[in-house]
């Protein structure tokens, strides 16, 4: 097999090695294969990769929570991962990379205590509406039923127009890839600490960004519904959207 794919690989680089002779700027597919994913030795992971790479293996997205609601360290330590600071010296950087380090992103958290934005700087959630929103935010959502059963769901949002001071119509582009970075952050981190969570980004703009009181500007872009995982999946669990 693995001799195959070599020879598969040799004949594709002559090949490409004739077209180059032949002066044509044609790209040519060499197909090379990775060593394999094992721990050997020349390759050995370090004990923090060790710990990414069953990370990444144990993520899946979760849609059946059991209703205890997260501790505020373990919350805030996945609210960290996914925006906090980083790096104090100079401009403060973040765990997720931004754009011309301008941070056009927002993230709120919606519990059964109300609903509250991270400050990075911080580190400390400003609450702004009182009560138990969840079930408003699951009828946002599409009445998904793991918006409204997650006893923590993070929204991130955002203001492209920190991002476009720079970078123009480029902006929102960016804006979208770094929601994906910090999406994945806080997925990994909520796997760290032992919790399930999954991406949604089928929902009502509008009725979300009225539901979290956003300001002119900034908009919804992802909910990340964070718990538990209930011992046997729900009927709602699955592959899903
Ligand atoms: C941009 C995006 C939007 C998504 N929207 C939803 C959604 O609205 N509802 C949902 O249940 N899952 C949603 N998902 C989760 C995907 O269904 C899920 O990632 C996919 O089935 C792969 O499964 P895995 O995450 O377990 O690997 C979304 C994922 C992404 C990346």
């Amino acid at each position: 097999m693995i001799a195959a794919l070599a020879l598969g690989a040799l004949v594709a680089v002559l090949a490409a090695g004739a077209a180059t002779a032949g002066g044509s700027a044609e790209l040519v597919e060499v197909v090379e294969p990775l060593p394999p994913l094992d721990r050997s030795p020349e390759g050995a992971v370090e004990p923090a990769g060790a710990a990414l790479d069953a990370l990444l293996r144990a993520r899946r997205s979760v849609r059946a929570f059991a209703p205890d609601s997260l501790d505020a360290a373990t919350l805030g330590w996945i609210l960290w991962a996914a925006g906090g600071i980083t790096e104090q010296a100079g401009f403060a950087r973040r765990a997720a990379p931004s754009a011309g380090a301008l941070y056009p992103l927002e993230i709120d958290v919606v519990t059964a205590r109300g609903i509250a934005r991270y400050d990075p700087r911080g580190h400390a959630l400003r609450w702004r509406r009182a009560g138990d929103q969840r079930a408003q935010l699951g009828a946002a959502a599409l009445r998904q039923p793991w918006v409204s059963a997650a006893p923590a769901t993070l929204v991130i949002g955002a203001v492209p127009q920190r991002t476009r001071i720079k970078y123009g119509e480029r902006a929102d582009r960016y804006v979208w890839i770094e929601a994906g970075c910090v999406a994945q952050n806080a997925l990994l981190a909520a796997v760290a600490r032992g919790l399930g969570a999954v991406v949604v980004g089928a929902f009502d703009d509008a009725a979300v960004a009225g539901l979290l009181g956003y300001a002119e500007g900034l908009h919804p872009l992802l909910l990340i519904p964070i718990g538990r995982q209930a011992a046997a999946p729900g009927p709602s669990a699955g592959p899903g959207r």
